[in-house]
C-alpha cells in the first residue's frame, strides 16, 4: 500500500510571515471569479484552490504529479494542480469536484456530472474517499472522449492512485453508466 507523506511545504504559508510581496490574482473556479492575494504567482494552483478559494475537495497526495489526487478540469482538460503555477491558470475556466454536479453530459455518453456522482454512491465506489475527487474528474474526462470505454481504455485513462484499491468498483460503475456488461 502506498503511503502519501506531505513533504512539500505550502508556499502560501510564507504570506503569513510578511516576508513575501503579495500579488493580486483572479481565477475562474466553477463558474465564479475569485480574486485574492498570493505570496507569489509561482504558488501551485492546488494551494490557492484549497487555502484561498476553499475548494478543499481537491486533494494533495504526492506533490510530484504522480497520484492524480489533485486533478481538476482546466478549460476541459484534466490537469494536475500540485506543481503548476497559479499564474498559468488565470485565463482558464477551472472545474473542481465541487463543480462536477453542474457539468453537462460528457460528450455523446450522455453521462452528466450529477449522474456520475449518483452512480458512485449507488455502487459504493469510495472507501476512504481521499482519491475520489480526482477519480471522478478523470472518469468524466474519459467519458467525453470515449463514450463507451473498453477495459483497455479505462486502464489507460484512469491512472489515479487509489490506496484503497477501488479500481474494480470504478470499472463496474463506468460500465453500468455506459450500458455495458459487467464482468462476472
Ligand atoms: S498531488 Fe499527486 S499528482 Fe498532484
Ligand atoms: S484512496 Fe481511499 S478510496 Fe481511493
Amino acid at each position: 500500500m502506498q503511503t502519501f507523506v506531505s513533504v512539500r511545504p505550502n508556499p502560501l504559508d510564507r504570506a503569513e510571515t510578511g516576508s513575501e510581496r503579495m500579488t493580486s490574482i483572479t481565477i475562474n473556479v466553477n463558474g465564479r471569479n475569485w480574486t485574492g492575494d498570493v505570496a507569489d504567482t509561482s504558488t501551485p494552483l492546488l494551494w490557492v484552490l484549497r487555502d484561498r478559494v476553499g475548494a478543499t475537495g481537491t486533494k494533495y497526495g504526492c506533490g510530484i504529479e504522480v497520484c492524480s489526487a489533485c486533478v481538476i478540469l482546466a478549460d476541459g482538460t484534466l490537469t494536475k494542480t500540485c506543481t503548476e503555477n497559479v499564474a498559468n491558470f488565470i485565463d482558464k475556466k477551472l472545474v473542481t469536484i465541487e463543480g462536477l454536479a453542474d457539468m453537462p453530459p460528457a460528450g455523446s455518453s450522455g453521462v452528466t456530472g450529477k449522474m456520475l456522482q449518483e452512480m458512485w454512491v449507488e455502487s459504493q465506489v469510495p472507501q476512504c474517499g481521499y482519491c475520489q475527487s480526482g477519480m471522478l474528474l478523470a472518469v468524466y474526462a474519459l467519458l467525453r472522449s470515449k463514450p463507451r470505454p473498453s477495459d483497455a481504455d479505462i486502464d489507460q485513462a484512469i491512472s489515479n492512485i487509489c490506496a484503497c484499491g477501488t479500481y474494480p468498483r470504478v470499472r463496474d460503475a463506468i460500465k453500468t453508466l455506459t450500458g455495458q456488461a459487467i464482468a462476472a
